[in-house]
């Protein structure tokens, strides 16, 4: 067998260990460092071959192919009972696993001590956050504050509604909305201050905006609801006084994605928006279905929407939301991880800031280096080295071309450099529970290989984010 690999033999530079195994650092003939396995006794146990072809398998930015391949035993069994039921019942719409993920979003994201939490399980995260904003009675001639650094569907369901978008900056080291950047507007467009009628923070990346509190009391202020766009923060905390509340449970409501590729999803489109108005709750329950009264099938109260989440869906979000926290701890242990190595190291770049007080559940591990061309070789580093990234978001959402043309009108609110430094400079690293411990080693290492071939080491450099 063609050995395509060296080991050197200069002593191995420890890197970690588990409970079988230990891992080194070694560097290859072509000069790269790679890793090596050792078992308890010192004895290399992995080939050079299988280290070859573990070291150039491609790894995905996202997990989510493989969290199906895990998955594959516990979605047969879920989803073969929805089939049993419809072969019972003769229908699949709005059948038990619905209502079952209903259940289990709400018991796991109530608050002790507080009211219930009322969840209704929806088609996509934008319809969640449509359905939010028309249950708040934001109308046409409304302005709605959002975020210039989000997905597109938190302004889009703004514009769907017939209320404007004003996009405001993020806060540096943070990156979510900056209630600095909105009190400037109220000055600013004093004009506008009396049509505007809701906010929407967004947990950016899995963190929760820290300011929440301080938002809250400034929407109460103003007379604006306050909707919290969760969709990248499925189980993530802020703590506030003696409370610890969960992401899409401190406001008027919580939207959130369930996508295939959230923290927790339903293999392909689904959202959920969450409410302690029991009101509002029967209001969206009734949208959702083209507005019928559950049981009252051709009898339509509400001006709704073809918005239900499926059954199949539902069964699939049902499995994977049990593993929820766990793999959360999985997404925190691997943060953890890059952060300290990015510290360690000395590498100029930022990431985000989080807290003491908040949990975030890390949807998205992103870096930012000082520039876009430095951000362009770390990427291009670890494409050689078989490792996706993500630049994510690339354009934040005045510039997308819906908004920039005029199709959909806009306020912009200042400069917006710091979302717009995200967007130039900001690229995601692999990160979810199914990345092993050695792709995570791989990561890790490109991104040193990144910055000892064309970057400085040294302290972060991009003022102000
Ligand atoms: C912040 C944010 N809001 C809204 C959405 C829209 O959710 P969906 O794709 O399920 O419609 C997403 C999805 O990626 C998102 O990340």
């Amino acid at each position: 067998m063609q050995r395509r690999w060296e080991l050197a033999s200069v002593p191995p530079q420890h890197a970690g260990t588990s409970s079988h195994t230990s891992a080194t650092l070694q560097r290859n003939a072509a000069g790269y460092q790679t890793l090596a396995e050792y078992d308890a006794a010192g004895n290399i146990y992995t080939t050079t071959e299988s280290l070859t072809s573990s070291s150039s398998r491609r790894i995905p930015a996202q997990g989510n192919g493989r969290r199906m391949q895990n998955l594959r035993a516990e979605l047969l069994t879920a989803w073969s009972a929805v089939i049993d039921e419809g072969v019972e019942s003769g229908t699949y719409t709005l059948g038990k696993a619905v209502q079952q993920f209903e259940r289990m979003v709400e018991e796991a994201w109530t608050t002790p001590d507080t009211d219930p939490m009322h969840a209704v399980m929806v088609n996509s995260g934008t319809t969640a956050l449509y359905g939010a904003l028309v249950a708040c009675g934001i109308k046409p001639g409304d302005y709605v504050i959002v975020p210039a650094m989000t997905f597109v569907s938190t302004a889009l369901a703004c514009s769907w509604v017939g209320a404007t978008p004003i996009f405001v900056d993020s806060t540096p080291g943070t990156w979510t909305l900056s209630i600095d950047a909105v009190k400037y507007l109220l000055t600013e467009r004093a004009d506008l201050r009396s049509q505007i009628t809701a906010i929407i923070p967004v947990h950016l990346y899995g963190a929760v905006m820290p300011e929440m509190a301080a938002l809250i009391d400034l929407a109460q202020a103003e007379g604006w609801k306050v909707i919290e766009d969760a969709s990248q923060a499925h189980g993530a905390t802020l703590t506030v006084g003696s409370e610890r509340y969960f992401a899409g449970t401190m406001s008027d409501a919580g939207c959130f994605s369930m996508s295939g590729v959230k923290n927790a999803g339903v293999a392909e489109d689904g959202g959920c928006i969450l409410t302690r108005s029991p009101e509002m709750a029967a209001f969206l329950r009734m949208w959702r279905d083209l507005g019928r009264k559950p049981g009252d099938r051709y009898g339509f109260h509400v001006p709704g929407v073809r918005g239900r989440m499926g059954t199949f869906a539902a069964a699939c979000g049902t499995v994977q939301f049990q593993h929820l926290n766990k793999w959360n701890q999985q997404r925190r242990a691997i943060a953890t991880r890059y952060t300290a190595v990015i510290n360690e190291a000395g590498l100029s770049l930022i990431t985000q800031v989080n807290p003491d007080e908040s949990e975030p559940s890390y949807y998205k591990y992103v870096i930012v280096a000082g520039s876009q061309a430095e951000r362009e070789q770390i990427e291009d580093c670890l494409a050689e080295a078989s490792i996706e990234t993500e630049h994510y978001y690339p354009c934040m959402l005045p510039d997308q071309p819906i908004y920039r043309s005029g199709q959909l009108p806009c306020v912009v609110a200042g400069d917006l450099a710091v979302a717009r430094h995200l967007a130039a400079c900001g690229t995601c690293l692999p990160i979810y529970p199914e990345l092993n411990w050695h792709e995570q080693e791989r990561v890790i290492e490109a991104v040193k290989q990144a910055f000892a071939r064309h970057l400085h080491a040294g302290v972060a450099v991009a003022a102000g984010v």
